[in-house]
């Protein structure tokens, strides 16, 4: 069978451009460090949060656990958080704990690879490392109502030395 030049050389691009999509697909799933996030945390019972062992103090805490070095709590109720504003320190394992006072929202902090759904009655959690310091903005990238545009906040991320001196913490 004869096959013509051209069309073997269509036929080799063709099949250089599937390897290139499946690598794509691959660095993706695998080489890009994403996570996706799991149920893991367990549930609450998004009316009665106050009474919850980790939501009724809400903000930055030290953690009990040895893998992590400080828990940020985090309830979101339309259209705000509650801290709105953390400050942890720079190069610390940092463990999110993330959930809904109401309805879904989300939880996207601009410029980092950190993308969650806060869902009611769940806890959504995550652990990071922040190794520059500086101001890091979320916001809610789900639409949960009439000020959903303006629900936002931000993670200061401070040098230990500043972290030390004042006792860093939320508002
Ligand atoms: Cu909360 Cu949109």
């Amino acid at each position: 069978m004869h096959v013509h030049r051209y069309e073997k050389l269509w036929f080799g691009a063709a099949l250089l451009l599937i390897v290139l999509f499946i690598a794509t697909v691959v660095f993706g799933a695998v080489g890009a460090g994403i996570q996706m996030i799991d149920d893991e945390a367990g549930t609450v019972d998004p009316s009665n949060l106050s009474e919850h062992p980790r939501f009724s103090e809400t903000g930055v805490v030290e953690s009990d656990d040895a893998d992590t070095d400080y828990e940020v709590r985090i309830v979101a109720y339309h259209p705000t958080y509650a801290p709105t504003t953390v400050t942890v320190p720079v190069d610390s394992t940092i463990t999110f704990y993330l959930t809904s006072g109401d309805v879904i929202h989300g939880f996207d902090m601009v410029g980092t690879n950190v993308n969650a759904m806060v869902i009611p009655g769940q806890v959504t959690s995550f652990t990071v490392e922040f190794d520059e310091t500086g101001e890091y903005d979320f916001i809610c990238n789900e639409y949960c109502g009439p000020q959903h545009h303006i629900m936002e906040g931000a993670v200061e991320v401070v040098s230990q030395e500043e972290w030390n001196s004042d006792g860093g913490g939320d508002s």
